[in-house]
């Protein structure tokens, strides 16, 4: 029994949450099918590395050391590259061969001397594994910590950090920070007995900008946030934290925050030009991880995002749960809060747009963010086999609740990255770019799937492994 249950483990635990052992360079990548002319750019996916330093493992998805992959498409061809980010917590792994710094849910061990220390000024992580965005002309892998790292797109080398507040210790960020003509806006939480919720313009050659700030007693876990052309949309989630736990730091991070679901969710609106509240709305307890898109349609504010019926999603994502075969995950959707701006206050109620299950939401973000669109592109689980990690990628109409899948048998892929075609007439007219991890042969691949039809164009063969990441970008060169 034994037995069994070991070689079904294999076909993805072992090559999807290990290690991905080399750093190699290669030219060209060997491509079955066409990829489009008009593909020109480099995809960079960020992620763990490795879930192990020595014989110590990391406890969660979303622990690890992160290693950066470089895809570059020119004339149909694709070169990859792949480097672990070069990070204090990096090199003291390699140095010590033991895990040094905390990150989400993994906390070095504990000695006595070691506990006085890490209560007094945790040594948070900066190996920034969550992300990839180009803030104000720079290329910057982003993590939760207020440590953002800047690297060479080509050489994937770190170049530098850069941090929103002086103060690196006591604030948290979103790895989602929103991009608008030459500025990109992030949130800050930064805890205190008070605790501050707080809005940051960035621009190149400029000092970041605080734009607004709510105040919080008990701040919430939050992975990213809304905005629209006018409004900054603040969801906040009943998985929250007493900061003098933070502050203690008895356990690692995550583990201080508490499901209290009797205080319900709520949306702050918050107008960006004042910084002035706009509207408070309460809603039923629900948890999200990713905001999709928030538009503004006559007196309404359309906040779409990927919502859960509790923050129980989190607690799935160990690695010993997912060690675990026969795991089904819950199921995020896309659900729809229509807030009602000219009300400014009351209880609102979220419709679920789609059925399918949905993680990892991306869409046409270039064009259509803060604007009315239709098509999401994610990660999902097959109604048929709700077993073990996400084993597909699904696009789903938000218009019609419609949705399209592509899986294929021990195929796991990771985010679906949309490139929209530079002429494109119709919403979805462009590919999807996904690093698929094929469990049974014990190595990824890079997907790329026609928009519209949402089957396969193109893929690209690694020979090796790539570990479940979570972001990544896509730049174009035109
Ligand atoms: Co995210």
């Amino acid at each position: 029994m034994r037995e069994t249950v070991r070689i079904i483990v294999t076909t993805y635990f072992t090559s999807g949450f290990g290690t991905t052992e080399r750093e190699l360079k290669l030219d060209d990548l060997p491509v079955r099918g066409t990829l489009p002319t008009w593909l020109r750019g480099t995809l960079i996916r960020n992620g763990p590395g490795t879930f192990q330093v020595g014989q110590q493992r990391y406890r969660h998805w979303f622990d690890g050391l992160a290693m950066l992959h470089r895809f570059a498409f020119h004339n149909g061809r694709v070169s990859y590259a792949n480097k672990f980010l070069e990070s204090r917590a990096y090199d003291a792994a390699q140095a010590n061969g033991r895990i040094s710094y905390s990150e989400f849910a993994t906390d070095p061990c504990r000695s006595l001397f070691g506990r006085v220390a890490t209560v007094f000024s945790p040594k948070l992580t900066d190996s920034a594994k969550v992300n990839i965005a180009r803030i104000a002309q720079k290329y910057m892998a982003l993590a939760e910590t207020p440590i953002q790292v800047e690297f060479d797109p080509e050489t994937l080398k770190s170049v530098g950090v850069f941090s929103y507040e002086p103060k690196t210790f006591g604030s948290m960020t979103t790895v989602h920070p929103h991009v608008e003509g030459d500025s990109a806006y992030n949130m800050v939480t930064r805890y205190n007995a008070i605790s501050h919720y707080r809005f940051y313009r960035l621009k190149s050659n400029a000092a970041p900008e605080l734009l607004a700030e709510r105040p919080s007693r008990e701040p919430g876990y939050l992975h990213s946030f809304g905005m629209s052309q006018n409004y900054f949309v603040l969801a906040e989630f009943p998985l929250v934290v007493n900061p003098v736990s933070l502050l203690l730091w008895l356990r690692p991070y995550i583990e201080n925050f508490a499901w209290k679901p009797r205080r319900g969710a709520s949306f702050s609106v918050i107008e960006r030009r004042t910084g002035r509240l706009a509207g408070r709305f309460q809603a039923d307890p629900f948890f999200a991880f990713h905001h999709v898109n928030a538009v503004e349609q006559g007196d309404e504010l359309l906040v779409d995002l990927v919502g859960y019926d509790d923050a129980s999603i989190i607690q799935h994502y160990y690695l010993q749960r997912l060690a675990d075969p026969t795991i089904e995950l819950p199921w995020g959707t896309l659900r729809r809060y229509r807030l009602p701006l000219r009300k400014r206050r009351g209880r609102v109620q979220g419709e679920t747009l789609a059925d399918a299950c949905m993680e990892l939401p991306r869409f046409d973000y270039e064009r259509l963010n803060m604007r009315p669109y239709r098509y999401i592109y994610a990660v999902g689980v097959q109604p048929g086999q709700r077993q073990g990690f996400y084993n597909q990628l699904v696009k789903v109409d938000a218009a019609s609740g419609k949705s399209w899948a592509w899986h294929e048998p021990d195929c796991f892929p990771g985010e679906g990255v949309f490139v929209g075609a530079p002429d494109r007439q119709a919403e979805d007219e462009g590919v999807v770019l996904s690093v698929v991890l094929n469990a049974a042969k014990g190595t990824s691949f890079l997907l790329a799937l026609d928009a519209q039809t949402f089957s396969e164009r193109a893929r690209a063969e690694l020979p090796h492994n790539v570990l479940f990441g979570y972001h990544g970008e896509f730049f174009s060169q035109q």
